[in-house]
């Protein structure tokens, strides 16, 4: 079992990188698939999702355009406490077939602000991609359309995904144990 230690943490695989590869290659077929003859945009959710959104759209053989946005925080007033706004946006997708492409979907606020984002903005049709689902921390009603891996509801990182900002560059998902 392939271990590794980020800022004294100790984390094992939990899915190595030719898996990852083989999914998302699967992924991009059915969506190929579902939307043939159809334009789609794209949305990925930065930092997290952009190694995930770089290989599902290299694979995408879709009329298709690619865009990132970032939730960033700024402190609200005493009442709101700290507010995430959705920075980035410099598509028109007033219209658009959309996907939203995450790195992973633990609770589902993120999701959440961003499909009400969507909603606001007019789109025609939102689908959610997300490498990872936590399924047992997942407390909204909104599907998550295609799914890379159900994963307990354990702390990971890797392939995008980052502990105190690191990690983000390994090709396999670990897992924190301890
Ligand atoms: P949610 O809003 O609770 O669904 O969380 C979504 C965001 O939290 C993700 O886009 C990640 O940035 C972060 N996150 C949630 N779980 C993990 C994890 O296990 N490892 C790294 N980041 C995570």
């Amino acid at each position: 079992m392939k271990r590794t230690e980020i800022l004294g943490k100790k984390f094992e695989e939990l899915i190595p990188s030719s898996e990852i590869d083989a999914r998302i290659r699967n992924l991009a077929s059915e969506i190929n698939r579902d939307y043939a003859g159809r334009e789609v945009i794209f949305i990925g959710i930065l930092n997290g999702a952009f190694l995930f959104a770089a290989d599902l759209f290299r694979n995408i053989t879709l009329k298709a355009r690619i865009t990132f946005v970032k939730l960033a925080s700024y402190e609200g007033t005493s009442t709101t406490g700290t507010v995430k706004e959705l920075i980035g946006w410099n598509e028109d997708i007033k219209g658009a077939d959309v996907i939203v492409v995450e790195d992973i979907v633990d609770t589902g606020t993120t999701l959440e602000r961003i499909v009400d984002e969507l909603k606001i903005r007019k789109v025609a049709s939102v689908r959610i991609a997300t490498l990872l689902f936590k399924p047992d921390a997942y407390k909204k009603v909104i599907d998550v359309d295609y799914v890379g891996f159900r994963i307990p509801n354990d702390y990971v990182i890797g392939f995008g995904l980052d502990y105190e900002g690191y990690a983000r560059n390994l090709p396999s998902i670990y897992k924190m144990i301890e």
